[in-house]
């Protein structure tokens, strides 16, 4: 009798494992499904500049790692001048943003299916670690934009974004009168003010050095566990279809 449920034992062991490992490689190592990310993660020798720490594992390539510092690039032809020039100061945290959601395999507990003609998946809240929102608000507030919410609303008509007409230039400090206005309305809540402090292990770092390895490994792992621990849907999809396919073969038998 045991002898002749063994096959079957092995195979549910086997099933388990292959989907532990894949409810946990979704969440703590990935790329998104958007325009530019690489399919996996993997080491990039050649990244550029400011785009460097995330060498070791990355969801960019090399030549989007140089285009995202070039103004108005190819990737998204956004403009980031388009109120004046934008103070280097203040330009060197876009650049930042840009290299986080382009090159980090550690943002899968934020990534969320969307509708979008350009991207199938995008980031809700990831939890942006208070000094990293503080210090691009205080570097910017003398930089100047005309809106809210970079996401929508542009005039596209020349090509790149152009402020709509109705809107007016302004300083940085008018329009994101807080840090929290800043990181969470610019990309239409992509990123969650966190009360958490760089080194935590709780917040996700913009800036780090690489020397110490990506701090926002642990932080995903941290979330990724909470999530299919607790009620967050991203986290408990991998759980539910394992038991999905487990379950008929223990109801068969
Ligand atoms: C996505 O787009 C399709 C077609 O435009 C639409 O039918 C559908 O309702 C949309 N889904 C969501 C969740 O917005
Ligand atoms: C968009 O910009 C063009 C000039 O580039 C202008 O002629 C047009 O009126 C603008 N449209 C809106 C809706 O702002
Ligand atoms: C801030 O973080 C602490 C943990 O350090 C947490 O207990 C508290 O609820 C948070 N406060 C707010 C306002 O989110």
């Amino acid at each position: 009798m045991p002898w002749k449920l063994t096959p079957l034992l092995l195979f549910l062991a086997w099933m388990a494992y292959k989907c532990s490992a894949r409810a946990r490689t979704d969440l703590f190592n990935v790329c998104m499904d958007a325009k530019h990310h690489k399919i996996k993660p993997g080491p990039e020798d050649k990244l550029h500049d400011q785009c460097i720490p995330w060498k070791k594992n990355a969801c960019c390539s090399a030549k989007v790692s140089q285009e995202l510092h070039r103004d108005t690039s190819s990737l998204y032809n956004f403009n980031w001048d388009h109120c004046g020039k934008m103070e280097p100061a203040c330009k060197r945290h876009f650049i930042q943003d840009n290299c986080l959601y382009e090159c980090s395999p550690n943002l899968g507990p934020w990534i969320q299916e969307v509708n979008q003609s350009w991207r199938k998946e995008r980031v809700l809240n990831v939890p942006l670690c208070k000094e990293d929102c503080q210090s691009w608000w205080e570097d910017c507030r003398t930089s100047y934009t005309c809106k809210t919410n970079w996401h929508k609303g542009w005039n596209w008509t020349s090509g790149s974004n152009k402020c709509p007409t109705g809107t007016t230039c302004g300083t940085f400090e008018f329009y994101f009168p807080t840090p929290a206005a800043l990181c969470e309305g610019l990309w239409s809540h992509s990123y969650k003010l966190s009360n958490y402090s760089r080194g935590s292990g709780r917040c996700i770092q913009m800036w780090f050095d690489p020397a110490q390895g990506n701090p926002n490994e642990e932080v995903a792992r941290f979330y990724a566990l909470a999530m299919s621990a607790g009620a967050m849907p991203q986290g408990i999809r991998p759980l539910l279809l394992c038991l999905a396919l487990i379950l008929p073969l223990w109801l068969h038998d």
